[in-house]
């Protein structure tokens, strides 16, 4: 038997005024995104953009359902729409915000671990890291260069 350290590094910032500011405008788009949220069952609003070498800044918001499973959340909306629309396009980077409606949210708030599973096929479909950004509604910023940082023991094709 032998054990395996498994560690990552992510970098925190003190607010969103101290991100660099193509990272600020792609947390407000992400904000404008979890504003129009549809999530009258959770409360809890949740968005992400996108920031693709085209230039171009795609955004999605959590959208739910009546029959609670068929929803789905805010980064998902927006990656899927991101590869979708332009199939071609690297992802840089994705900026995520969430805010519950009748509490304060004030640490960053990570992916879901589907989130998670749906980024990194894009990771490896381009061959190359998408740099993420969270937080809640206010408060710090963190920063994880990589999905593969939040996500170890990957679950990708090479197994298929
Ligand atoms: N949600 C997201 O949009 N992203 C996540 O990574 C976690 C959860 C949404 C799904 C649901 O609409 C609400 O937040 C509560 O789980």
């Amino acid at each position: 038997m032998k054990r395996i350290k498994v560690e990552s590094f992510l970098e925190v910032y003190p607010s969103l005024g101290e991100l660099p500011e193509a990272i600020s405008s792609l947390m407000e788009a992400a904000i404008e995104a979890r504003d129009k949220a549809y999530a009258p069952y959770s409360k809890f609003n949740v968005g992400a953009a996108i920031l693709l070498d085209n230039g171009e800044v795609i955004s999605g918001s959590n959208q739910e359902n009546a029959a609670y499973p068929s929803g789905l959340c805010a980064e998902r909306t927006a990656i899927y729409y991101a590869g979708a629309k332009y199939p071609n396009a690297q992802m840089l980077a994705m900026a995520i915000t969430a805010a519950a409606k009748d509490k304060p949210t004030i640490t960053p708030i990570p992916p879901c671990g589907s989130c998670r599973q749906a980024i990194a096929e894009y990771e490896i479909k381009q061959k190359k890291a998408i740099s993420l950004y969270f937080m809640g509604k206010s408060g710090e910023v963190m920063k994880s260069d990589s999905l593969e940082n939040l996500l170890p023991f990957l679950f990708t094709s090479e197994y298929l």
